[in-house]
């Protein structure tokens, strides 16, 4: 491909920038009933104003045309389109995302759209979210509104961002709604339904005629194991099942992997929702592409002892607990004593961009691929004035920047690349504390808009990489 063709943007989620969460007809959502009414929102924040994307968006598509960003990854608020989840549809919230994409448009900056990133309507989460197998079909309807709407303006659209983190957080963390821990069960259930609903809404998308390209955006979990590992095949095996084949396997082969019902039944996991003829869908509604939001990687040894147990930090810099999950019989996570990690306990590692994307292409074939999400979380302080210098960030972002060239270099088909995030945003469990924009937000004044340093280092980037040789 061309350079000048190849996406270089940023992106963002509807709840975690938007606010406005009771505007305009917009119905309630899971996030904004959880933020308000529960225990485990510990930073007691919410994303109720977030950084007022709804109120500001011309002036982030403005900031990021104006950085030589060509596209915006953003998501859509289901919510927002229908409120109860079914049935009725909010004009005011289509007029909303005609605005943001005709405006992308005018910006000459292309629109790649996610239509469900963990921002359920409370009502279906109500019902019994993702666990009900009746969500697949609420989601394809939710889905053909969104083609009809925009299809004629949007090329690139993902029915589901992160389906495995999403579900692993929502069911085995426990710390998204509906928190339910360590519940195997409704983990591979919530997933399955998942890449049902992405495979129906591609056929649909097809079915309507529509002529652009859909995919899935999967939360990069390639699998590493510590030299010392004894039963390194079948680490390997299981932690891919558990991570990756699921998501990959459906949507870019258009099969079940092939081992997973064996897997299920030996370990006494549900499996019953499972039916034979959801073959045919898998088949027909395999993605376009694949989006990867990368990040870090699974760097797994064997299981040592102990009860199942997940290891998550949400408190930031006030603990000291690194990221992972040891399984009962199955492997562990563990820590590469050479590697760094941020202060919310996530391995650090550029290599991972590489490697992931050589792996995709060894087991899968030339698929084109973008990377729609890669950045880092810090805390951060503003100068007098207003400014982040930010080397931190740039430095650890120039480093899987340059992975992901080298692997093109030997041939992956990567078509774009979306840093997280445009701006400063509300980062879920996390609060507003963990920054991750190109462009700071001052939540105490206003949410007024302040480019740092890593904005300035990314629009040079775009511009050295386009002028650069054929
Ligand atoms: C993945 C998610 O898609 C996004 O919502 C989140 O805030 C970032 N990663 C950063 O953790």
């Amino acid at each position: 491909m061309r350079r000048k063709d190849f996406l270089w943007g940023s992106a963002t989620a509807a709840y975690q920038c938007e606010g406005a969460w009771n505007l305009d007809g917009k119905g309630e959502g899971e996030w904004d009933y959880f933020n308000h009414t529960s225990p485990l929102n510990i930073n007691n924040v919410s994303g109720d104003v977030a950084c007022d994307f709804y109120h500001h968006y011309k002036e982030d598509i403005d900031m990021l045309a104006a950085g030589g960003q060509n596209t915006f990854r953003f998501s859509i608020s289901w919510a927002r389109i229908m409120p109860e989840g079914r049935g009725r549809v909010n004009q005011q919230g289509i007029d909303f995302y005609n605005s943001v994409i005709d405006y992308c448009l005018e910006k000459g900056v292309v629109p790649n759209v996610t239509l469900f990133h963990y921002d359920l309507p409370l009502t279906l989460a109500e019902e019994g979210g993702w666990a009900r197998r009746e969500i697949v079909d609420d989601f394809t309807e939710y889905a053909k509104v969104c083609f009809k709407a925009f299809g004629d303006r949007v090329k690139i659209w993902v029915p589901i961002n992160e389906l495995r983190y999403y579900s692993y957080c929502s069911n085995m963390v426990g710390n998204y709604p509906p928190n339910h821990s360590l519940d195997f069960d409704r983990f591979f259930k919530t997933v399955y339904h998942e890449v049902l609903a992405c495979a129906k809404a591609a056929i649909a998308y097809r079915k309507m005629g529509c002529d652009g390209q859909i995919g899935i955006v999967h939360d990069n979990s390639n699998v590493d194991l510590a030299p010392e590992t004894k039963e390194k095949e079948r680490i390997r095996i299981i932690a891919n099942l558990f991570y990756n084949d699921l998501v990959l396997d459906t949507a870019l082969k258009g099969t079940l992997p092939g081992n997973l019902i064996p897997f299920l039944q030996e370990n006494g996991i549900d499996w019953s929702y499972i039916r034979f003829e959801d073959a045919v869908t898998f088949e027909k509604g395999k993605s376009d592409f694949l989006g990867l939001n990368v990040y870090n990687r699974m760097y797994l040894t064997d299981y040592s002892e102990g009860e199942t147990e997940v290891f998550h930090n949400n408190r930031g810099a006030g603990s000291k607990k690194k990221e992972g999950i040891r399984i009962k019989n199955w492997f562990e996570t563990t820590v590469d004593p050479t590697t760094k990690r941020n202060l919310w306990g996530r391995e650090i590692y550029p290599q991972c961009m590489y490697d992931a994307l050589m792996e995709i292409k060894n087991k899968y074939g030339d698929i084109p691929i973008y990377i729609t999400e890669n950045g880092h979380g810090m805390y951060e302080k503003a100068d007098e004035n207003g400014n982040v210098e930010d080397d931190e960030r740039i430095d650890m972002m120039q480093g899987y920047i340059d992975k992901m060239l080298e692997a093109m270099d030997d041939g992956v088909d990567v078509r774009g690349y979306y840093a997280w995030s445009t701006m400063d945003l509300y980062s879920w469990i996390n609060g507003f504390e963990k920054r991750y924009g190109f462009v700071r937000v001052d939540f105490d004044d206003d949410n007024k808009r302040y480019p740092k340093k890593s904005y300035y280092w990314f629009k040079k980037l775009i511009e050295d990489y386009q002028k650069g040789a054929e």
